[in-house]
């Protein structure tokens, strides 16, 4: 991937992700866009979660412009769970997905699969080169989620999930016990509410990447009660989450150091 010419594929994705309804920050929208883009693995894209398409839509303009296939976008489209967006007087937000693909234009580059997550695994055989969790964010689904898709990354994919940080305990501690956790991912970090991480599983390297993983996952879990209560905290405990908060990185990604970061030697 040339970086020069990347920037302007970004730009433009942004804008078709802008202009859908949805739950995708722009720091957020361009990081999944670099991560599918620049992820050094071979493999599908694969999408827990779509919504009204907002994530869909830049995973998916970005697989156009560079050739990597079809975004495989699961959804059952019913808003099952309690941690889902309300459909308001709608049934499904499958008829508003579809209209938002074309008019982004991106509707050829999406193999949507109107199903439940877990359902969709019982069948899976491919190679995944970028996993995208944002589905059921209740701990138990999230976990179920990453487990179920887990055995088919490749080597050198990226995970990324949402809500990590800001917003829900489920896809916090799965990201702290089952990502940072775990020596079979490298590289590892935080954009905007997004918790991403490599998958190096032979990867002798892998080890050197454990303190930093370990560091992150120090400043998260303090984060995890705060989440548990909502983000609500008073006093010391006020104190307390703006300390380990601080500790995150916040910065916006830079997609030269991201690139090198995952690159394999
Ligand atoms: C937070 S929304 C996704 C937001 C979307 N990625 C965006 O960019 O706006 C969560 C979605 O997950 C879907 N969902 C819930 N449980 C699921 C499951 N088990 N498998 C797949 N999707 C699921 C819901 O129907 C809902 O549309």
């Amino acid at each position: 991937m040339n970086l020069a010419g990347f920037r302007a594929v970004c730009d433009d994705g942004w804008r078709r992700v802008n202009d859908t309804p949805g739950f995708l920050s722009e720091r957020e929208a361009r990081f999944l866009m670099l991560a599918a883009a620049a992820a050094p693995a071979d493999g599908a894209i694969v999408e827990i979660g779509s919504f009204k398409g907002r994530s869909t839509v830049g995973l998916a303009y970005v697989a156009q412009r560079y050739g990597l296939g079809n975004v495989v976008a699961i959804d059952p489209h019913t808003s099952p769970s309690t941690t889902d967006p309300d459909l308001g007087s709608r049934r499904s937000s499958y008829d508003e997905f579809q209209e938002n693909l074309r008019r982004a234009g991106v509707a050829e580059a999406v193999d949507c699969r109107r199903a439940f997550s877990q359902e969709v695994a019982r069948d899976w055989s491919r190679p995944i080169r970028l996993l995208w969790i944002d589905g059921d964010h209740l701990y138990e689904a999230v976990k179920r989620d990453l487990a179920l898709f887990r055995p088919y990354l490749a080597p050198g994919a990226i995970v990324a999930m949402h809500d990590v940080v800001g917003t829900w305990p489920g896809p916090l501690r799965t990201f702290v016990e089952d990502v940072l956790g775990s020596d079979d991912f490298g590289p590892a970090g935080c954009f905007k509410s997004i918790g991403w991480a490599q998958y190096r599983p032979t990867n002798r390297r892998a080890r050197g990447f454990r303190w930093r993983r370990w560091r992150l996952a120090v400043a998260l879990r303090h984060l995890i009660p705060v989440a548990e209560a909502g983000w609500v905290t008073t006093g010391l405990d006020r104190w307390r989450h703006r300390f380990w908060w601080r500790l995150l990185p916040h910065g916006a990604v830079d997609p030269a150091r991201w690139t090198a970061q995952v690159a394999i030697k």
